[in-house]
This record gives structure tokens, sequence and C-alpha cells, in this order.
């Protein structure tokens, strides 16, 4: 048994989460520990939980205006964590992450035009370019040594091809856990610019960059390269509110902030969720300190994971997300045979690598914002499997 570190302040999740989806996606298996889905499970900033009562006592739940504070939030927010000030950008509102993306390949892009993913990467980037139409181009990482990096020679040669018009960032990378690095995202963004090709940076793990990464804007790697880009931010993981609220889209550009825009009011997703308001400004006003020590958990966990793993197991030391990426090919199971595995030998619900595409084949993602005995248990049942 691993032995528990100092510091495991944050407690387990009261509510169950997303339990439906647990049996439909990994079968019925008696006592499966969930560690699959990208948020924490924990118990959230307490801030929020306060927020949310305090809206629901009011109530009154009708049409609410959203105040010019949630974006004053976000960016006082930003400016104190980040030192990153964005009083020359754009900021607009978005119900989601994937809200914005979708708008931005409709109106920035047409049926048959590519869409430069680096894969393996987030589930989704890919059912929204596919589902618009659009072609996916991967520009695959690569690992070398344990660590994953971009390639950046087959990124020029993608992003040299006339039909490519777009590429989808993820940074920090979900699941490999990577924080990009300002060299990497200037390469990225002067590529991009060389070819044409807009930038949509999805930054929604921003918060999350473990010491001593340090997350950049791909806002500041872009400037004085000429790229066109849309940067994605907000709450929702931060501080695990997905299922509660809105998202932003921060861009230099006003023809791609007025062309959101007007399908944002064509379709009124501008509709607003009172909660959603009130989680977002009370996250970003006092959340700080429950966000430090979410991140203190998450680094102790993916130390725990470096130490205790079994042979044939290997953590891809995470820079930033709370998603740790597991390297099982050593121990020599194809696709079907390692998500069989891992449900049914070692009782855990991760995300088997290769729903991220197939470069995810023989790696699967824990999530480890979850109280660190969790995580010994998901230790203790992976070492008992290989044995
Ligand atoms: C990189 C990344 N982007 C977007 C999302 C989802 O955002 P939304 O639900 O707002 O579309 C996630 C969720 O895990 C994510 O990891």
């Amino acid at each position: 048994m691993t032995s528990l570190p100092p510091g495991d302040r944050l407690t387990p999740a009261t509510l169950a989460t997303d339990e439906n989806r647990l049996s439909a996606l990994f079968g019925e298996v008696d006592d499966l520990l969930p560690l699959w889905i990208a948020e924490p499970y924990v118990d959230l900033a307490p801030a929020i939980v306060e927020a949310m009562r305090s809206r629901a006592g009011t109530g009154w739940y009708g049409y609410e205006t959203r105040p010019g504070e949630v974006i004053d939030a976000f960016w006082s927010w930003a400016s104190d964590r980040h030192g990153w000030t964005g009083s020359d950008l754009i900021t607009t509102v978005s119900p989601s992450v994937g809200t914005t993306i979708g708008v931005l390949v409709d109106r920035l892009t047409s049926p048959g035009d590519g869409v430069i993913l680096q894969p393996p990467v987030f589930t989704d980037f890919k059912p929204l370019v596919v589902g618009a139409d659009r072609e996916v181009v991967k520009n695959p990482l690569v690992i070398t040594g344990g660590r994953y990096e971009m390639d950046l020679a087959d990124l020029e040669a993608r992003a040299a091809d006339p039909a490519n018009r777009l590429m989808i960032l993820c940074n920090p990378h979900n699941p490999v856990g990577r924080v990009w690095s300002l060299d990497e995202l200037v390469a990225v963004a002067e590529i991009c610019a060389r070819h044409d090709v807009f930038v949509i940076a999805d930054e929604i793990h921003a918060d999350l960059a473990l010491a001593p990464h340090a997350w950049v804007p791909f806002a500041s790697a872009s400037e004085g390269t000429g790229v066109s880009w849309a940067a994605i931010h907000g709450p929702i993981k931060t501080f695990g509110i997905a299922g509660l609220c809105d998202t932003l889209m921060i861009s230099d550009d006003e023809d791609v902030s007025a062309a959101f825009r007007d399908a944002s009011s064509r379709f009124h997703l501008t509709r607003n969720n009172v909660f959603g308001i009130a989680a977002f400004t009370a996250g970003y006003a006092d959340g700080a300190g429950w966000l430090d020590e979410l991140l203190t958990l998450i680094a102790g966990n993916a130390a725990l994971l470096r130490d205790g793993l079994p042979d044939g197991i290997e953590l891809i030391e995470p820079e930033g997300t709370y998603l740790a990426w597991l390297d099982f090919r050593a121990l020599g199971m194809d696709v079907p045979e390692l998500a069989e595995w891992l449900a049914t030998s070692a009782r855990l619900a991760l995300s088997p690598g290769h729903w991220f595409g197939r470069e995810g084949a023989g790696f699967a993602r824990m999530t480890i914002a979850a109280p660190t005995d969790r995580i010994v248990t998901a230790i203790d049942r992976l070492s008992d499997a290989v044995r």
C-alpha cells in the first residue's frame, strides 16, 4: 500500500458524477473506480457553492442581464494569476468551448477545407470538424524519451497546403499534459502566419499548469507574427463547473469577433443562466485559494503515480491539467484488450487512449484531481492486475 502524502485536504465530491454514463461506457462492473472524466472529483470551491445557495435563495430565476463585471472578473483573474492583461483584446461570451469552435469552423472555413489537429487530442475536436463536413488533417504529436513534442516540420507541410485553413491548438494539452513553451507557441504562430492558417487556441486548462511550468497565452506568442487567432477561456475546468456556466472567446480580430457575435445573436447563444453568472464571478473573485490547494493535490498525486506504478506502466510527466496520461505499451495489449483489462481486471474507469485518436493506442488517461486515497487505490488495483 502506498502512503498518503501530506496536504490531502480536499474532501471527495459527495455526489456521484454522471454514474449513468459509467455503465454505458465501461459495462456493468462491480466497484468500478471512476477517474475518467475531466473534472475535479473533490468538493468544489466553497465560494462557488455558497454563491449557488445564495442565488437559489433569491427565489427569482427569470431573465437576468449579464453584468459587465463578468468579463471584468475574468480579466482581473488573468492579470493576477498569469500577468495577462487584455485591454486591447475583444472578449465575447460563449456558452461552451465546443460552441466557439463549432461557430468558428463554420464561419472561417468552407466544406471540404482542412482543419489541423494534434492527436492524441481532446475527443470533441474531431466531431466538430467532421460534423461540419470539413476534413481532419493530422499533425500528430511525437513522443521522444517519454515527452510529447510537436512535429513542427510536419505542421509546416500541413499548413502549406492551401486547403488547410484552420488549426485547433490545445494548451495545456488534453490528454498528454504538455504546457507548450513560448518557443513552441511562437513557432506555431509563425508557421500559421506564413500560410494564413487561423489558430483556435483552446486554453480552457490554462489555470492548471503545474509548477514549475507556466502557461503562456497564445495571444503573447502571436505578437508580431501576424497570425490570426482566437483563444478560448473560462472557469469551467478550473473550478469543475462545466455543467453550469459560460466560457469566453478572446481575439484581437474585430472581424472574427463580429462573425462570432453575429452567429451568437442569430442563434440566441447569449441566453444567460442565472446560476452560471453567479458561479463565474464567484470562482474568479474568491476561488484562488481552493485552486492552489487543488494544484497541490494534483502535484502530490502525480508524484504518487511517478513512484508507485507497477513495472510495465509509465506516467507521462504532466506539466499541466489534472489528467495523467499513462503508458501501458510495455504490457503489449491491443486496443480492445487494454480497454477490457482496465475495466474488468483493474476495475478502473479510465479514458482509454484510443478515444483521443489512434495515436493514443496503448495509453489511458486518469483524472488525478481526486482525493489521494483514490489514486492510491488506483495504483494498488493496477499493481494487482499486472501481477
Ligand atoms: C481541452 C478541452 N476543451 C474543451 C472541453 C469541453 O468544453 P465544453 O464542454 O465547454 O465544450 C474540454 C473538456 O474536458 C477540454 O478538455
